[in-house]
């Protein structure tokens, strides 16, 4: 049977029917090929890898082969959803040439079908010139842990009159440049449905609230493999990284008593 893959196109169809969008991050081939074969929209290979499997406190540091290697690990598993790649710090804010040639190193080196970008109305010329060149992106404001340290921390954004009128304001000009889509990360709930309404691209919230025609959420918090805190916005649909030390632990006393392997273990 073939499988209808899902494309950009289908982001726009979906918000015109009023279907809610279903997007996960993944970094690796079988979490991938699981999120695609049980109908995911979207897969994000977001910059988060940066702190849920490499173990750092922020994003920055993961550069432009290491994202490549974990985009082509989810689209080899792929037949379905649309792969977004995240472009790292520094890999487009430099230039548009830099930020043309890594865009598109995504499409050809990860076998990603689309980027994504954070920023607001300052990014507009660099997102224009990626979209004209033929890479589909989608934009990212809100929250945007690329700059944390200019920001001060993840607190939520948009509370004053003025970040309001600056995300409402870029949600427009990146819609207006080309966007796919938009990612709305820690805003308030009333700000995120206000800007989904007035927008014909689908947002894709975070901590957005119900308002936003999609959601997106990083798949170590909802599988309970990152356990150090729980921001608010997180439902955990399990607790791995319990049974996962439950197991672990299992084996261990196996192996220190002899009890592993047992007589059918053996050949
Ligand atoms: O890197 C990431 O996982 C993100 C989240 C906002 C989903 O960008």
């Amino acid at each position: 049977m073939d499988i209808e893959k899902v494309t950009v196109r289908s982001f726009a169809k979906m918000k015109e029917k009023g279907e809610k969008i279903a997007v996960l991050t993944a970094y690796d081939f079988f979490t991938a090929r699981i999120l695609d074969q049980i109908g995911m929209d979207a897969i994000l290979v977001g910059d988060s890898v940066n702190m849920v499997f490499y173990g750092s406190p922020t994003t920055l540091s993961i550069n432009m082969d290491q994202m490549i290697y974990h985009t082509k690990a989810v689209s080899s598993a792929v037949k379905r959803a649309l792969v977004i790649a995240d472009m790292p710090f520094l890999s487009y804010q430099t230039n548009t040439s830099d930020a043309i040639l890594n865009a598109g190193r995504f499409l050809k080196e990860g076998g990603a079908q689309a980027v994504k970008i954070e920023g607001g109305r300052e990014m507009a010329e660099t997102v224009k010139k990626i979209i004209e060149v033929g890479i589909p992106v989608m934009g990212h404001i809100g929250l945007t842990p690329q700059s944390i340290h200019k920001l001060g921390g993840y607190a939520v954004r948009g509370k004053t009159e003025e970040d309001r009128k600056y995300l409402m304001e870029s949600a427009k000009i990146l819609e207006g440049v080309g966007c796919f889509s938009l990612l709305l990360e820690s805003v308030p709930k009333e700000l995120a449905e206000t800007i989904s309404k007035s927008l014909k691209i689908p947002t894709i919230g975070i901590g957005a609230g119900t308002g936003c025609d999609g959601q997106v959420l990083v798949i170590n918090d909802i599988l309970g493999l990152f356990e150090d805190f729980k921001p608010k916005f997180v439902r955990r649909y399990a607790e791995l990284g319990k049974e996962i030390r439950k197991a672990c632990l299992n084996y261990l006393n196996d192996v220190k008593s002899g009890r592993f392997p047992s007589e059918e273990e053996s050949y």
